[in-house]
């Protein structure tokens, strides 16, 4: 077969890694791609990134499957137009990824499906987004309604900074993605992840796995798209899968088929545990940004089958997933400045003394005029190691990152905090 890998962050990476490895694959291409990707994928000459000129390459190319990693190709409808042009392709339609691309969707159809999650008010002026938040009590969560990079989620501790954050909002901070703005109740629990495949009817999980958002050690400082992930999650067990299946997966799935919404893909889902019971914090139609780095580097299975299955309806005729023994843990390093403003263009050196078993999912990188591997953006390399223990896999890992540098290079050095404290116990 051959495979295109749409995208240029660490998760097409990490995805176009685990493909080659598939003995169904004989060549990949990954569009845009960047420096690490290529060594895995050939980046083909493609006039621009438009779905037309992918669709059409694909079509010369003769490409046998096309899997897409980031949402707004989704949003933008990718998947409709190479579907209707016979092409197959791993990701949701355009009706499905409303899921992400509106907040209030998804709230309005986790409350039709009776699906846990926090209390909600969508709003689109100040004047009755003012009288919601003087009655509230504090924290409380602001969204904007519509996909804006990861930024659109503020948690506002008092009156004053809600009603100062939401008037922004409303104003266009984020644009046209803020118009309409969700103001939730803040739920104070562990946070999860939880990726699935599904084809509408069946699924086949991937283990549970968690994200540090926040950009500063013990959860301080603005959220990020992720500077951190591992799999698996000690506490989140057979029981609570459970729960999520029955609570959340099996419900979403019914009220998206009465909607005639046809879920083909991944769905990531965002969940707050709170007392054992899992709240859904968002849904995400595509994988989850540093999460699929380890579950790649941890999944044993061939996952084209699982990409088959979910586009030709078929994913109950394959078995579960099987993983790696042990845990997988990625650290990102990040450009000095973000999730703010950051410069670019700095040599990368150390990418080749990282520790045996480690990989460097590339984020952010390109090659300069002289060949050489520099920065291009906020979150640059994803380092991921594994190990029999977490503490063993975080070990491993920060001995690759400590090895490589750049200008300004900024990583968190508590990723896996909780489950380090866990296997202490
Ligand atoms: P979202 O994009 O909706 O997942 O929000 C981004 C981040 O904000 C989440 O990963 C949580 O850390 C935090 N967050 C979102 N909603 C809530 C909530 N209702 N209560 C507490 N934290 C939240
Ligand atoms: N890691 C969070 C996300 O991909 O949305």
């Amino acid at each position: 077969m051959k495979v295109m890998v749409v995208g240029k962050g660490a998760r097409e990476h990490a995805l176009a890694w685990k493909i080659s490895q598939s003995p169904m694959v004989k060549k990949v291409f990954a569009f845009p791609g960047n420096a690490g990707i290529s060594e895995v994928a050939t980046i083909p000459v493609i006039e621009d990134d438009s779905v037309e000129a992918l669709s059409n390459f694909a079509l010369n190319e003769k490409i046998d499957l096309t899997v897409v990693g980031p949402e707004d190709y989704l949003a933008n409808g990718i998947s409709d137009v190479f579907e209707s042009k016979g092409l197959k392709i791993f990701g949701v339609n355009k009706a499905a990824a409303t899921l992400e691309s509106s907040k209030a969707f998804a709230k309005e159809v986790m409350e039709s499906a009776g699906i846990p999650t926090a209390f909600f008010s969508t709003v689109t002026d100040i004047k009755s987004g003012d009288d919601i938040l003087k009655s509230s009590t504090y924290p409380i969560v602001l969204k904007a309604d519509g996909l804006a990079a990861g930024k659109g989620v503020i948690i506002c501790n008092d009156y004053k900074t809600a009603k100062r954050e939401l008037s922004e909002m409303l104003a266009g901070k984020f644009k046209d993605a803020g118009t309409k703005v969700v103001i939730e109740q803040f739920l104070k629990g562990e946070e999860l992840s939880l990726l699935l495949f599904t084809d509408g009817t069946h699924t086949k999980r991937l283990l549970f796995s968690q994200d540090h958002k926040a950009l500063l050690e013990e959860d301080k400082g603005p959220n990020t798209g992720g500077m951190g992930a591992y799999t698996p999650v000690s506490f989140a067990d057979d029981n609570l899968y459970e729960k999520v299946d029955s609570l959340v997966t099996e419900p979403l799935l019914a009220e998206l088929k009465k909607r005639g919404i046809d879920y083909r893909g991944v769905l990531y889902i965002g969940l707050m545990i709170v007392d054992g019971l899992p709240y859904v914090l968002e849904y995400n139609v595509r994988f989850g940004d540093p999460e699929t780095e380890p579950l790649m580097f941890m999944l044993e299975s061939d996952i084209i089958p699982y990409f088959l299955g979910c586009i030709e309806k078929t994913l109950n005729k394959l078995p579960e997933m099987k993983w790696k023994n042990g845990y997988g843990a990625t650290v990102v390093m990040a450009s000095e400045g973000y999730p703010g403003s950051y410069s670019k263009g700095f040599q990368i050196d150390g990418l080749d003394s990282i520790e045996k078993g480690c990989s460097v999912f590339h984020a952010g990188t390109c090659l300069d005029h002289n060949g050489r591997i520099v920065t291009d953006g906020g979150r640059v390399l994803m380092v991921t190691g594994s190990g029999s223990t977490i503490k063993e896999a975080l070990e491993k890992t920060y001995k690759s990152v400590r090895n490589i540098s750049f200008k300004g290079a900024c990583f968190r050095s508590d990723i896996g905090y909780r489950e380090l404290k866990r296997e202490e116990k």
